[in-house]
């Protein structure tokens, strides 16, 4: 089995079994957006030996799965459902009280820990950015894709109009990902992995709690749009 899960994706792996996403999660590899790479080259790159990711992956993997959501098997309006219900309502509810912390973190303390400003201004951006994409896929890609499901349901093919919106919806909205995902990489990065120093106050301490959980949730809600339902509405288009 080892030598077989070197030579798979990562993103496979996740998508077979979303609890190997926690030990990617602990070894810093992407499994989302950088995640079409066989888990020997991810390793390497790393610098981690890959024996011992394969052992961990191998121990999680044979735990009972009772109770986790197997999302491979789901239709996708059912995926549309839940990432809209889950990661967009958490994404819109936590922006606001992020903001407010993060931008007080940047002006009281950005003086002796520089980092916080930058940190500040880069979630700013990637707010907005975040929200101008949960909008399109609202407004466009997710309704084309029920669409298109829909006709799939009765026997009917796309046309050709649809077809081509769904591959630029996704090539722009996999960009978007890809870009997100760095600016939280270039964060983690920036905040010694959202560890706050040992003095900081409870507002300090919140936001980089927050920071670590957003990154979390970013993961798996891309994870689900780049490697279940785009493949799946790309599916229902190629027929
Ligand atoms: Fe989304
Ligand atoms: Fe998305």
């Amino acid at each position: 089995m080892s030598n077989q899960l070197l030579h798979q994706h990562v993103a496979t792996l996740v998508t077979e079994d979303y609890r190997t996403a926690d030990v990617f999660r602990r070894y810093g590899m992407d499994f989302c957006c950088g995640g079409k790479r066989p888990l020997k080259e991810v390793c390497e790159k790393k610098g981690v030996n890959p024996d011992e990711v394969v052992n961990e992956l191998e121990h999680v993997m044979v735990q009972p799965a009772a109770g986790m959501p197997r999302f491979r098997d789901w239709s996708p309006d059912l995926l549309i459902d839940y990432i809209n219900q889950n990661h967009h309502t958490y994404v819109r509810s936590a922006i606001p009280r992020m903001s407010q912390w993060i931008n007080k973190v940047a002006q009281r303390h950005g003086h002796d820990r520089p980092e916080n400003v930058e940190i500040a201004k880069l979630f700013n951006e990637l707010a907005e950015a975040m929200l101008d994409h949960l909008k399109k896929e609202e407004d466009e890609q997710f309704p084309l894709v029920s669409l298109v499901l829909e006709k799939n349901k009765k026997g009917e093919s796309p046309d050709e109009q649809e077809r081509e919106s769904l591959k630029r919806l996704h090539e722009e909205l996999e960009a978007e990902h890809e870009h997100a995902g760095d600016t939280m990489a270039k964060i983690a990065q920036l905040s010694n992995n959202f560890t706050p120093p040992e003095w900081a106050c409870p507002t300090y301490q919140l936001a980089y709690k927050e920071l670590s959980d957003f990154e979390k949730d970013l993961h798996q809600h891309v994870h689900l749009e780049n490697n279940l339902l785009f493949p799946k509405a790309t599916q229902l288009i190629s027929n």
